[in-house]
């Protein structure tokens, strides 16, 4: 039996992974897909840490906590932005190469770019807009030689299991004849009949299968991300928390591609400017930060003017940018691939679904409500996004707290407190009859992304669960009538994270962060500066379904 199994192999698992391989314990990665295939490696602009002469982890503290709409946990601030030099330092200690500035050797300065919400230049990139490509690639690097790691690519981790109370391994289908070790074609390959779910056991299960993205029609996120880690610790009686701030990005490029271009905020830091329709730059009336307001704000700032006017897109002017081909690689090849040059052409964008600010709740080392459970990474509620997540604080929150959730694993299984302000919110099943085929992922993607977006209220949030509560009733019929296949877990884990998002953003009535309500506007810190946790209680495992 392997000590530690972690599931993902983003920032956060493989810096959980290499850290408690470090420390002696076996570690084994399943993975969904290949290795390399995770959303870290699509993060363009960056890791934020106060690493400059004028910077401090006090005031990236500050930016923290205002982004966050009043809802982070200051005690989990404090370790990401206090821990995090650190972090990063190892990160290029293990080969991680950053940009520099002047000639751009190893002994010059870090390029420091900003984002929106922060006070200054802090955020650290590489390859211009290609950090994530280069986090991926030196852990990968640092991971996969490891004589205490096991890398198993292409299973589907199906549910956790349980027992007496402890999280003691997972459920999941190994690959079957290749057909699925390809994030690009998931849901291609069958996983019934041939290939049966088996136990892999494990003292400690690490959850860091990043976020839910998928859920929704138009996002950033890879076709991996459709929210199975908290579909999976909601099963197992596990803590999920904060669920209703899905984070939209502004500037997507707005292109048939999904998941969509990304057009990083950091071209908004080097001078790019939102564009209405009629050319006007409009985001100084919404916001004294103007451009560089944080994401939620602009955000909304956009969806409010494509509904007004009946739009589906504005403009990113960024032809003011000096060699952008240069400073924007990734970015100015996506755009030449939509036949436009950002030198001279104004950029379409709208928002896109692009973070998921809650999940699974854990204390500041990574610990979940389960003894033997841990999350890290975007699967997680660590406390440090709130209600809006900090621009370029995810891949330092994994590089943060997967190393935290290593470290502990070598101390006795605990689970972490839930938080008292929390709201305990999971009604009944809902049960149905099972002639009713179930919904394909697009007829939800489609539901969530008009009535759950960026602007909701509670008529539209009433239709979307109402819908979901059949769904998720139908989709349990299927898989215990043929037993699950790929498209169907998919469906699964996605059914069941929007039913918590759409109950979550019904009951929270008044808009904050990344959930607006169109029918309740204001923020009410009376009522509503608080957490809505779902949870399960007394569930058993259940080896498939
Ligand atoms: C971006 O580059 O705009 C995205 C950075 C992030 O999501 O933190």
């Amino acid at each position: 039996m392997t000590d530690v199994l972690v599931l993902g192999s983003g920032v956060a698992g493989l810096t959980a992974a290499r850290t408690a391989a470090d420390a002696g314990l076996s570690v084994t990665i399943l993975t969904k897909g290949e290795m390399a295939a995770s959303a870290t490696r699509y993060a363009q602009g960056g890791v934020a840490a106060a690493l400059s002469p004028g910077d401090s982890p006090a005031l990236h503290f500050s930016d923290t906590l205002s982004a966050g709409g009043g809802l982070c946990d200051p005690e989990a601030v404090r370790v990401l932005v206090g821990e995090g030099p650190d972090r990063l330092r190892e990160l290029m200690a293990l080969g991680a190469s950053f940009d520099r500035t002047g000639d751009g050797g190893a002994g010059a300065p870090l390029a420091l770019a900003r984002e929106g919400g922060h006070s200054l230049a802090r955020v650290v990139h590489a390859g211009g807009d290609a950090t994530g490509f280069e986090v991926e690639r030196a852990l990968v690097a640092a991971t996969a030689g490891h004589p205490g790691v096991t890398i198993e690519e292409g299973w589907l981790a199906l549910s956790l299991y349980t027992e007496n109370g402890h999280v003691a391994g997972v459920m999941a289908v190994p690959p079957s004849a290749g057909s699925w070790v390809d994030g690009s074609r998931a849901g291609v390959g069958p996983v019934g009949g041939a290939t049966a779910p088996v136990l892999v056991p494990a003292r400690h299960v690490v959850l860091a299968c990043g976020g839910a993205g998928q859920l929704f029609s138009v996002t950033t996120n890879p076709a991996l991300s459709t929210g199975d880690g908290v579909a999976m610790a909601l099963a197992a009686g596990a803590a999920v928390a904060d669920v209703e701030f899905m984070q939209f990005h502004p500037t997507a490029l707005h292109h048939p591609a999904m998941p969509r271009p990304l057009l990083s905020e950091a071209l908004r830091g080097e001078g790019a400017v939102l564009r209405d329709e009629q050319g006007v730059a409009f985001m100084a009336a919404d916001h004294p930060l103007a451009d560089l307001a944080p994401r939620d704000v602009v955000s909304r700032a956009i969806a409010r003017r494509l509904v007004e006017r009946g739009l589906d897109h504005l403009w990113l002017d960024a032809t003011g940018i000096d060699d952008f081909p240069h400073r924007f690689p990734t970015i100015w090849a996506h755009c030449r691939d939509a036949g436009l040059d950002p030198t001279r052409d104004w950029l379409p964008v709208a928002p896109a679904a692009h973070y998921l600010c809650g999940g699974v709740v854990t204390d500041v080392d990574g610990a979940a409500s389960l003894p033997g459970l841990w999350a890290c990474g975007e699967v997680a509620c660590t406390g440090v996004h709130g209600a809006n997540r900090l621009a370029s604080n995810s891949l330092l929150e994994g590089l943060v707290f997967g190393a935290r959730a290593a470290d502990a694993m070598v101390g006795p299984l605990r689970a972490a407190r839930l938080r008292e302000s929390d709201v305990m919110t999971w009604p009944p099943d809902v049960r149905r009859p099972p002639s009713i085929d179930p919904p394909s992922a697009d007829d939800v993607r489609g539901l969530m992304w008009r009535h759950c977006g960026l602007l909701r209220d509670g008529r539209g949030l009433d239709q979307v669960i109402a819908r979901l509560d059949a769904w998720h009733a139908l989709v349990r019929t299927a898989v215990q009538v043929r037993g699950t296949d790929r498209g169907l877990q998919r469906v699964r884990s996605i059914v069941t994270v929007g039913l918590m998002i759409a109950r979550a953003a019904l009951r929270r009535t008044e808009s904050r962060g990344g959930h607006f309500r169109t029918d309740f506007p204001d923020r009410d810190d009376i009522k509503w500066r608080k957490h809505i946790s779902d949870v399960q209680r007394n569930r058993d495992s259940r080896p498939s379904n």
